[in-house]
């Protein structure tokens, strides 16, 4: 019985006048019950001859803003409107690894989306220009990608809190290798969590905040302390900021940290909704030991979901 209502956004998926792009976003849809949503944008590995390679744009210095057009008319300034093309491998093995453990652990399967396409072809986790820059067939790609989010969000907003993981990774050569940590957006800046001054209402878990708050639990401890995230990942083993081992990215010897990318800010409850949303990146060697790696960090995730979004069945 469960299983044919599992079928059910699949159906509904299938006949949408986009169901030619629907190859290039795999849709694992969750049980009936979940609060859960996982995606991972940077895990593509198709890369179709008929998308020219994703390149930088022109960089206007008056409005400060990028022409991604290929055939753009302004100048490619150096350090501006570079496009990023390298693929967080493996992120999505990582994800499904998750999946798995906060199904066993909750009882319920979260949903989950991976864009099929290389980030060299389409990059999910930007505005729509930068993402695909123009090209129909990418264009279409993220059309469904992010319209099985919207779906997917549409159905977990009718039953209350829910909360979406992006889930990332940066390359062994990346300043961020330095620290090798594993890095949990929230959508605030490093140099506010640096100056230990930040609110709920510049980050992607505004919705939790304020039910937290009415539970007598401070942002501050939410996002770094005893009831955060990174305590739980931190009690699994890993170096993780924010944290209460690692509450500021200073506090690292580079100190390199993402607070999350486009996915974080459109998707999470910064700009109002009960669906919250964090990034989280990973170094290489978590990834390529996902069945190792992957119960672990969805184990933490498994307690924190059933701290702070319980689900109304
Ligand atoms: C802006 O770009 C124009 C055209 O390339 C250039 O002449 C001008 O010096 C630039 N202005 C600034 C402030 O960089
Ligand atoms: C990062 O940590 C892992 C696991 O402890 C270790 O195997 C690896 O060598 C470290 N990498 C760097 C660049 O420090
Ligand atoms: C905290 O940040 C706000 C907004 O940027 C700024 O106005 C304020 O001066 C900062 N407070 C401290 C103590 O740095």
């Amino acid at each position: 019985m469960k299983m044919l209502l599992l079928l059910l956004p699949v159906i509904a998926l299938c006949c949408t006048s986009q169901d030619k792009y629907f190859k290039l976003v795999d849709y694992y849809p969750g049980s009936q019950d979940t609060n859960v949503i996982l995606t991972a944008s940077h895990d593509g590995w198709i890369k179709l001859d008929s998308i020219p390679d994703r390149r930088q744009g022109c960089y206007d210095n008056i409005t400060d803003t990028c022409d991604w057009r290929h055939d753009c008319p302004g100048e490619h300034v150096t350090g501006k409107c570079k496009a990023t093309t390298h693929s967080d491998t493996l992120s999505s093995v990582l994800a499904k690894q998750m999946r798995k453990t906060i199904s066993d652990k909750t009882g319920k399967t979260p949903h989950l989306v991976v864009s099929r396409l290389h980030r060299s072809k389409l990059d999910p986790n930007r505005f729509k220009d930068d993402a695909a820059q123009y090209n129909s067939v990418a264009e279409g790609a993220y059309d469904t990608f992010h319209g099985i989010i919207k779906r997917v969000h549409n159905i977990l907003a009718a039953g209350g809190p829910a909360v979406h993981f992006d889930i990332h990774g940066y390359r062994a050569l990346s300043s961020h290798n330095t620290d090798n940590w594993t890095e949990i957006g929230y959508n605030i800046q490093p140099a506010r969590l640096n100056a230990d001054n930040f609110t709920a209402e510049e980050s992607s878990l505004r919705a939790l905040a304020a039910r937290a708050a009415a539970r007598g639990i401070e942002f501050d401890s939410l996002v770094r302390g005893e009831d955060s995230l990174g305590k739980l990942v931190q009690e699994e083993g890993f170096r993780v900021v924010p944290s209460p081992e690692y509450p500021r990215p200073e506090m690292g010897i580079k100190g390199k940290y993402m607070r999350g990318g486009y996915i974080t800010r459109k998707w999470g409850s910064l700009n109002g909704g009960e669906i919250d949303c964090v990034q989280i990146e990973f170094p290489q060697w978590i990834r390529d030991d996902s069945e190792f790696y992957g119960p672990k960090l969805g184990s933490a995730m498994a307690t924190w979901i059933q701290k702070y979004y319980p689900g109304k069945y």
